[in-house]
């Protein structure tokens, strides 16, 4: 079936329309050494919205600010047609350890700054951002129903999570009448699969869309690197440090984040194959193995320029043929582990219903 972003998809086990591909911001502002200016960030959100896209993803400390009010200064004029998403717990103030975590202090406080930031009465959906292995989940989840019910925010997510804590979460806030988690993001692309083993089937159990993050892997899956790349490029200051690419670029983060290797680039030499069969761009390729797998509500697609944005969006009209599946499933695989592996042995007799009646009068 065709797709547009005004195909709108459920997010999760709610009522609310968002379009199948999210716009990600983190590229609005070059504060990270990469990115877009603001005229050029202008022309990706109006290129976005022109579109019918509604789903918008940042987070309260993406370019150190700048992705919050950039968007809240572009989206001043079509505020209500737009499901602003933003993210909580990453530190805002170095040195200062109560500005981050997901306690509750930490979220009363950045909420009220992202709607600062934002320019904004009210947050769509927020997300925790990342996992603290410390705060109570009681403490997390009642004070984000607190937040729905002073209105500041009207959906609550999550994201860099342990599986069973995200589920856990989800029964204590049915069984308290809390606002319930809609959606789970986490990176998933032909790159990064492991969400395969239980983040995923846990979403799609416990009613959580599953929003994946980095579909292209930081650009690696677009096809635009070679083994030349492996190599650091500037010499002794390291190009793995993260610094700056001198092209502007994400290349020497993707060195320094370990996206940028020989197992990862085979994986995009079979997109590449597949693109040049379907007379697609790679990128569009990996993004709609990403978007077309069951369990996906909306991808966040990355661009640094319109015109990967562009191209990024012929993703939603991308079919992949049954044998093109299976290849970049090969290419991509990844053990599932244990309990999986165990478990897809012959080692019950799985019975349906109707096994069971025949057994029974046996
Ligand atoms: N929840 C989380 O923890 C989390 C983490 C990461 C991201 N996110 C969200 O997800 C969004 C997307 O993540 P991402 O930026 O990592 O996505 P991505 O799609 O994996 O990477 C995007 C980058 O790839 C390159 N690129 C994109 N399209 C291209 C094309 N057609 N041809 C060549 N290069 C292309 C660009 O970098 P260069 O041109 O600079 O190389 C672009 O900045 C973010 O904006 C953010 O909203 C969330």
């Amino acid at each position: 079936m065709s797709l547009t972003l005004d195909s709108y998809r459920l997010l999760g086990r709610s009522g609310l329309r968002v379009s199948p591909l999210a716009l990600g911001t983190a590229t609005f502002g070059t504060e990270w050494g990469w990115g877009a200016e603001r005229d050029e960030a202008r022309k990706l959100f109006d290129l976005y919205v022109e579109r019918g896209g509604n789903f918008i993803d940042t987070a309260n400390t993406y370019t150190e600010g700048s992705s919050e009010r950039l968007l809240g200064e572009f989206a001043r004029d079509h505020r209500e047609s737009l499901v602003l998403a933003t993210k909580y717990t990453t530190l805002r103030r170095p040195g200062d350890p109560n500005s981050g975590g997901s306690h509750r202090k930490s979220l009363f406080a950045s909420v009220e700054a992202s709607l600062r930031q934002l320019d904004t009465d009210y947050i769509d959906v927020l997300y925790l951002h990342v996992w603290d292995f410390t705060t109570p989940v009681e403490e997390i989840l009642r004070g984000m129903d607190d937040l729905v019910r002073q209105g500041k925010i009207l959906y609550v997510a999550i994201s860099n999570a342990p599986a069973w804590q995200v589920s856990r979460m989800q029964t204590i806030a049915d069984l308290r009448g809390w606002s319930p988690l809609v959606a789970l993001q986490i990176e998933y692309n032909l790159i990064e699969r492991t969400g395969e083993r239980d983040l995923i089937p846990m979403a799609r159990e416990m009613g959580l869309a599953v929003i994946p993050y980095s579909p292209l892997a930081g650009g690696v899956l677009s096809g635009k690197y070679g083994r030349a790349d492996l190599t650091p490029a500037d010499g002794a200051s390291g190009g793995a440090s993260g610094a700056p690419s001198e092209d502007g670029t994400r290349r020497n983060f993707n060195l320094a984040l370990g996206t940028l290797t020989e197992r990862n680039l085979a994986v995009a030499d079979t997109v590449k194959e597949v693109a040049a069969e379907l007379g697609r761009t790679p990128a569009q390729v990996a993004l709609a193995w990403t978007l077309r797998k069951p369990g996906v509500t909306a991808p966040v697609i990355g661009a640094r320029t319109p015109a990967q944005l562009e191209g990024n969006l012929g993703a939603l009209d991308v079919y992949l043929t049954a044998d093109q599946l299976a290849r970049l499933d090969e290419a991509s695989s990844i053990g599932l582990g244990f309990p999986h592996d165990m478990l897809a042995g012959d080692h019950i007799r799985r019975v349906t219903k109707g096994d069971l009646r025949i057994e029974t009068r046996r």
